[in-house]
């Protein structure tokens, strides 16, 4: 069986909102990027399905459905949550516990009263709701730390193909995993899948010594054996869709953009952050660096002002909602400050933009200020160099905190905490020459077009499939052993 023969089944938290192919709205919606367009190629191709939650909340009398849409060869199946199951499974276990220790932040990390069993259910009703759609030799990969106990639910439903799983967010070293009450079961239900995929070599390497140290598995290379299984694990660096994001950048809609904007903007220069508003992505920080910029280098003033995009995210969760009030007293504080009548330092933008729209900033920006204290990868970073031009390009100043820090070494590397450090690194950024920085452009942007979505997506499918094709190998061998024994005691063939 090759690749194209075996559907793809997607199983996420939250699923693509699909149009009509054709459609006015699909073409909308297919330049959303992320996830979503990495993987919807191969799953339209292999005709496969997509299951994950419908964003909705069961009714109090709502009967619990599987809602079934075929979009051209794509069947999405979503399922609504109950408020409870939503309190304690996405709000609480998946961003109040796993999140924050995931990120090691594991002062912010609570673990409320029943939680874990929520998360348990809800990973056993996306198994049982999937499992009568899925057919033998389908490819099944879960997606991130919502659906870690996944694989295990699959198995217990019969299961026996390979699934596997890739975690869009850090994986911590064991100091930090072993505080969560439970992370041994979560290791062992990890096991149940047979490619585990993260975005960085040191993630994959954290989880291997946990599995190692904590639960005696064997380790030879990037495979462990545990319970006569092997299970490949390994970095699969996500990348975006960099053709895509640079059409973005040039399309007329971006250039009208782009106008509008440079017009209202007073300041020469442009520092731009892009963020979901969490707390993970070091927003105050990057303020306060950028008020450090103001008081140490003063000749700035009136002539850069910063653009913080802040995209409103997980509001029903209390750490994001004091974040929010934080970042909007620091914004207010810094401009009292420095602002003058016909210059403001910060503008703060929390709301979401289109694509065009992002890639017009992206193209404006003479830095790009991605300083997250924690990221898995952080696209952005990558969507930024996308949006270049080879004639003037900004330059990056990147956390050496997140995945992206990994590939991108020719950005500007800071130490977020180090306010003092990035003031200094933004500095650097707008004084860079324009040889400087297109040198520095062109070997980013090569970075960025060798790890692209769609090479991320057919790496970990090609490492799937070779696993379901070893794996059918080895039971087509062991029922031909059976045969050969049969022969030979002879019960088969009576007389
Ligand atoms: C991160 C996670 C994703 C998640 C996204 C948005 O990137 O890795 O799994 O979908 O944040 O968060 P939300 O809670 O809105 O799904």
């Amino acid at each position: 069986m090759n690749a194209t023969a075996r559907r793809l089944v997607i199983v996420s938290n939250r699923v693509p909102e699909l149009a009509p192919p054709g459609s006015d709205e699909e073409q909308r919606r297919r330049s959303v990027g992320g996830l979503v367009s990495a993987l919807r190629p191969a799953v339209e191709e292999t005709g496969g399905l997509w299951l994950g939650w419908s964003g909705r909340t069961l009714s109090r009398l709502g009967r619990r459905e599987a809602r079934v849409t075929d979009v051209g060869s794509i069947r999405l199946v979503t399922l609504d949550l109950s408020e409870s199951e939503v309190r304690e499974f996405y709000t609480g276990y998946c961003n109040r516990t796993l999140w924050p220790l995931f990120h090691a932040f594991t002062e912010r990390f609570t673990q409320g009263l029943g939680h874990y069993s929520a998360y348990r259910e809800v990973n056993r009703l996306f198994a049982q709701q999937l499992e009568p759609f899925l057919q033998a030799g389908d490819l099944i990969w879960a997606h991130d730390y919502h659906l870690f106990p996944l694989g295990s639910e699959l198995r217990r439903l019969g299961w026996e193909d390979p699934i596997g799983f890739f975690l869009h967010i850090p994986f911590p070293p064991s100091q930090i995993l072993m505080v969560l009450p439970g992370a041994k079961r979560l290791l062992e239900q990890l096991l149940e899948y047979d490619v585990l995929g993260f975005h960085t070599e040191r993630y994959a390497e954290n989880f291997l010594r946990a599995v190692v140290e904590e639960l005696g598995a064997e380790r030879e290379d990037s495979t462990i054996r545990w319970n006569d299984r092997s299970i490949r694990v390994g970095a699969y660096p996500i990348g975006t869709d960099p053709a895509g994001f640079r059409r973005c950048a040039e399309s007329a809609a971006a250039r009208r953009f782009a106008t509008r904007l440079s017009r209202t903007m007073r300041a020469t220069h442009l520092v731009l952050g892009v963020d979901r508003l969490d707390y993970t992505k070091g927003i105050p920080q990057r303020l306060r660096a950028f008020e450090h910029l103001l008081q140490l280098y003063p000749e700035w003033r009136g002539h850069v002002s910063m653009v913080q995009i802040s995209v409103p995210s997980r509001t029903r969760v209390p750490e994001y909602r004091r974040q929010k009030e934080e970042v909007d007293r620091l914004v207010g504080e810094i401009n009292g400050r420095f602002s003058e009548a016909d210059w403001i330092p910060i503008r703060y933008l929390y709301r979401s933009y289109s694509h065009e729209q992002l890639a017009s900033f992206y193209r404006l920006a003479d830095v790009g200020l991605i300083t997250p204290i924690r990221d898995g990868m952080n696209l952005v970073a990558k969507e930024f160099i996308a949006c270049q031009s080879h004639e003037n390009p900004g330059a990056l100043v990147l956390s050496r905190f997140c995945g992206a820090a990994d590939e991108l070494t020719d950005a500007i590397i800071v130490n977020p905490f180090d306010l003092e450090g990035v003031a200094m690194g933004i500095d650097l950024g707008l004084r860079m020459s324009l040889d400087e920085r297109r040198g520095r452009q062109e070997r980013l942007a090569r970075q960025v077009e060798v790890n692209t979505a769609g090479a991320w997506r057919s790496r970990f499918m090609a490492d799937l499939t070779a696993v379901a094709t070893d794996l059918q190998h080895a039971s087509s061998r062991a029922e031909g052993d059976g045969d050969e024994l049969v022969a030979e005691n002879g019960s088969r063939y009576p007389g």
